[in-house]
Formats: C-alpha cells, sequence, structure tokens
C-alpha cells in the first residue's frame, strides 16, 4: 500500500501550484476567462493565491521562467502580444519575496537558467531569498530552451542540448559548492571579542571548470534549511541522468498514467543508480483540474475554458518551445529529416510527436495536435466533481505513476481556489494528504534532510578573540 499522509514525513501527496509571473497562466488563453482578474503586475495577485495555497497546505508555489517573449512562429512577436500569449514574464525573484511575505510555511520555488545567468549570482540571489522567508525557498534548475533567449543575452544560439546540461552540472557544483561554503554554526556575533563569525567555517571555492570558475568566498551565510530545495525536470536521456543526480524534488509530464507509471520507474531507478534515496526525492506530475461540485457543472465549467484558445496561441507556444518556426513549413506537409533534427527546444517533445504519430516526419499539424499545445490538455486533465477529480489523483498516486502533481491553474485565481476548496479537502478525508504543515521550513515539509555541509574545506586559523580592542590603525580596526 502506498504511503499515507499520517505515516509520512512529508504527509502524503505532494502538492505543488504551478504558476505564472506573467498575464495568464500555464494555459495561455486564461488571461480572456470572464472570472480571471488582470492585477497581474502588482503584489496582491500573487499574494493572493500564495494565502489560499498556504491555507490549504499545499507544500510549494512553483514558477517557470523563460528569458524571451515568444517571437519564433513567423519569426514575429506581434502575436503574442495583440493575444497576449505569455507575452509578459516578470522577474520571479520579487514576486516570491512579496508571497513569502505574506504568508508563514508555504514553499516558493522560481526556475532560474544555468545557460544564461552566473552560477555566483544564483547562488547569491536564492540563498538571500532564503534567508528573507524563512527556508522555504526552492530554485528549479533548468537550461533553457530557445534561439530567442540566446539573444537576448547576446549569443547567436542556444547551445546544443547536452552541451547545456554539461555546462548545467558544473553550474550547480558552483552554486551548491557556495551554499555549503559557510557551516551552520559559523557566526559568533561576540561584540565584546570582536569576533563575528569563525573563519575556520568559512570556506573559498576555487572552482575551476571547463565552463565555469568561480572563486568565492561566499557572502550569504546558511539559511534554516541550510540552503534552497533543488527541483529539476530534465526529460531526455541526458536530462534524466542529470535530474537524478542533483533533484530533490523532481518535475515530470506524463502523458499518460500507464506512460507516467514506466518513466516513473526509470526514474526511481535512475536515482538509485545515482546513490540517492528514491523514496525522499518526490516525482511530481504536472496537471490540469476542472472541479465542481457536479458533473455537469465541471463539464460546462470546462467547456468555457475550453472555448477560451485561438490557433495561434498553439503555434506560437509550440515554436517557443521546441525552438523551430512551425509557420515556416506548409500545414500538412511531413517536415524534412534536417527539420526535424534542428528543433533544439524541448527535445523530448519532438520524440514523443514521432512516437504519437508513428511517423518519422510528422507535419506541423501532427505537432499540434499530439502536443495539444496551448490548450490546457497539454497536461493530463482531470475534470469532475471533487470526489471524481480526487479518485484521479488516487489512481495515479496509489498505482505510482507519481508522488504528488504540479497543479497548473486554468486561470487565476479560480483554477487555484477551486482546487483549495473543493479537492484538497477530499483529499485530506481519504488520508492522502497532511492537514497541517509538519514544520516551517520547506525541507522539513517535503521531509527532506538538512543538507550536509562542505565534506571538506581547507581551514583557515581557528578564529581567536582579540585581545583587547584594537587601538591602532591595524587593518582590523580600519572601518
Ligand atoms: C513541470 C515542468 C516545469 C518546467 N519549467 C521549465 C521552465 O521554467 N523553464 C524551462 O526552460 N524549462 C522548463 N521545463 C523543461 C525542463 O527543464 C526540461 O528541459 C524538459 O522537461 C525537457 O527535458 P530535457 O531538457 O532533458 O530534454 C519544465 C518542465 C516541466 C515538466
Amino acid at each position: 500500500m502506498r504511503d499515507r499522509a499520517d505515516t509520512t514525513p512529508g504527509g502524503g501527496m505532494t502538492l505543488v501550484a504551478f504558476m505564472q509571473a506573467q498575464n495568464c497562466s500555464n494555459y495561455a488563453a486564461s488571461w480572456r476567462h470572464p472570472e480571471a482578474v488582470n492585477d497581474f503586475l502588482t503584489p496582491q495577485y500573487y499574494q493572493r493565491v500564495a494565502r489560499t495555497l498556504e491555507d490549504a497546505k499545499f507544500h510549494l508555489a512553483f514558477f517557470d521562467d523563460r528569458l524571451a517573449m515568444p517571437d519564433i512562429y513567423q519569426k514575429d512577436y506581434q502575436a503574442t502580444v495583440r493575444h497576449g500569449i505569455r507575452a509578459v514574464k516578470l522577474d520571479l525573484i520579487p514576486i516570491m519575496t512579496a508571497m513569502g511575505m505574506a504568508t508563514t510555511h508555504l514553499g516558493l520555488g522560481g526556475t532560474y537558467s544555468t545557460t544564461y545567468y552566473e552560477p555566483y549570482h544564483v547562488a547569491r540571489v536564492f540563498a538571500t531569498l532564503d534567508l528573507m522567508i524563512g527556508g522555504r525557498a526552492a530554485w528549479n534548475v533548468v537550461t533553457s530552451l530557445n534561439d530567442s533567449e540566446a539573444f537576448n543575452f547576446g549569443q547567436h544560439e542556444h547551445l546544443p542540448h547536452d552541451a547545456r546540461y554539461d555546462r548545467a552540472d558544473e553550474f550547480v557544483e558552483v552554486v551548491l559548492g557556495h551554499w555549503k561554503s559557510w557551516d551552520r554554526d559559523a557566526l559568533i556575533m561576540d561584540k565584546e571579542n570582536r569576533l563575528f563569525a569563525d573563519p575556520a567555517k568559512v570556506s573559498r571555492l576555487d572552482y575551476k571548470g571547463k565552463y565555469l570558475q568561480s572563486r568565492g568566498p561566499f557572502t550569504v551565510p546558511q539559511s534554516p534549511q541550510g540552503h534552497p530545495v533543488i527541483i529539476q525536470a530534465g526529460q531526455s536521456g541526458r536530462g534524466k541522468r542529470f535530474a537524478a543526480r542533483w533533484g530533490e524534488l523532481i518535475f515530470v509530464s506524463y502523458k499518460s498514467l500507464e506512460s507516467g507509471r514506466k518513466q516513473y520507474k526509470e526514474l526511481k531507478q535512475a536515482l538509485s543508480d545515482a546513490g540517492r534515496d528514491p523514496v525522499s526525492v518526490k516525482i511530481v506530475c504536472a496537471i490540469y483540474t476542472v472541479v465542481a461540485p457536479t458533473h455537469e457543472e465541471a463539464l460546462q465549467k470546462a467547456a468555457v475554458i475550453d472555448g477560451l484558445s485561438i490557433p495561434v496561441d498553439g503555434l506560437t507556444l509550440l515554436s517557443e518551445i521546441i525552438n523551430f518556426d512551425f509557420g515556416s513549413r506548409p500545414y500538412d506537409e511531413p517536415l524534412s529529416d534536417s527539420d526535424m533534427a534542428s528543433m533544439g527546444g524541448m527535445q523530448t517533445m519532438r520524440d514523443r510527436v514521432v512516437e504519437q504519430s508513428g511517423k518519422a516526419n510528422p507535419s506541423p499539424r501532427d505537432f499540434v495536435e499530439c502536443t495539444k499545445r496551448g490548450t490546457m490538455h497539454d497536461f493530463p486533465l482531470f475534470i469532475g466533481t471533487p470526489s471524481e477529480v480526487a479518485d484521479g489523483l488516487q489512481e495515479w498516486y496509489d498505482t505510482f505513476g507519481c508522488d504528488g502533481f504540479v497543479v497548473a491553474g486554468t486561470h487565476v485565481p479560480g483554477g487555484y481556489e477551486d482546487f483549495a476548496r473543493m479537492v484538497v479537502p477530499e483529499l485530506q478525508k481519504r488520508g492522502l494528504f497532511r492537514k497541517e504543515y509538519r514544520g516551517t521550513t520547506l525541507r522539513e515539509n517535503l521531509g527532506l534532510e538538512l543538507p550536509s555541509a562542505a565534506s571538506s574545506r581547507p581551514k583557515a586559523a581557528v578564529a581567536q578573540p582579540a585581545a583587547t580592542p584594537a587601538t591602532t590603525a591595524t587593518a582590523e580596526a580600519l572601518p
């Protein structure tokens, strides 16, 4: 039998809200929903959802990121702006900070790219956020997806897929190295003896890799949870190895329960092979839900939501994620081998289309129909009464399709509020999800151990209290 809320440190099922720092939810058409609010440029928008999620005891609110406006389809951004197809993308650190100020237990996770940022900067930003929100931060490590992101960062094209992961390995080594370079008890703060911290408990990283170099010492002491939780969502062979090496929480996107179960098993095995504990690293699957008191009402609600999308949404988002202009080829003609090979974005999506369509050279139409990008059917969708939706989630959870869910909003805030108000109590009633937070940090609430401190470090001289307050102009006395 599957673990239950009262017997696991993480409290049963892991629940994450999939959020967007922009004008819509994952479902690009959601801003057109009659009940969607449009104050997405204010902190109140994010704080309102944060409070809803915390009241429902969600583990985490998570933001994805993209470092460019979708403009690969027809090599233009006009339609993106006109139709609001994820046209806005705000930086998520200030937003997570604002949400952290409005909550006390909810974890807050955000995506930063290993391809376009510098590791020292990422380490510092997330470590500072983690301190400001009391040990509730998480970093989703991504390698980014398309050329438009490269152009925004002064590069000519996006790095090839596997090279991105090689760089990302070094990137995480640097970030974790810095995060672990202050011992938990390094700070002394002895005013009388003028002893701020013990230099023997702070080390310099001196990292030199093929792609990256970073020296240190790092300037941010540890947070109550040691350091932010690492999230990863690699799905290719190389990506899964990366996820299994570093991920403390792993996001997946499965098309069906059957394929999900198979991939879940493989990923848990990959975690074991990497010497990790496959039980404590939770695998959570992206989904949509539409819930209402009666089945009929839920179907009606879903029809309204479905009716919001327009064809250009899908083509725009498909081109963006696969890094290929689907507008540059006839809609019903097979794409060439070289077109297929040039798709350098999310290759697992390309490969799924080949598998699902049964064609080595699918047409743009095949891509649109198989991926259902731009609709709320691009993730598994659960529609029904609270009990029907809970039945579906329970089946995935009980039969080891996943350890929990990344719940995407069909619209904001309604998508999250419906789930919190109707589905969560049903999951709690069934003993599948905890009723209270287990601790205050995200690690405690996910049932993760505190990370180990740096294993080996060149020891600096042990700190000595100053014998007397310095009166001469030695280096120690200078401001
Ligand atoms: C739930 C979820 C969220 C993701 N969020 C982002 C994101 O914010 N930015 C991004 O560039 N990629 C994101 N990805 C893509 C993954 O990082 C990864 O690139 C993708 O799953 C394909 O795997 P691969 O890189 O091994 O080919 C996400 C994937 C999933 C399943």
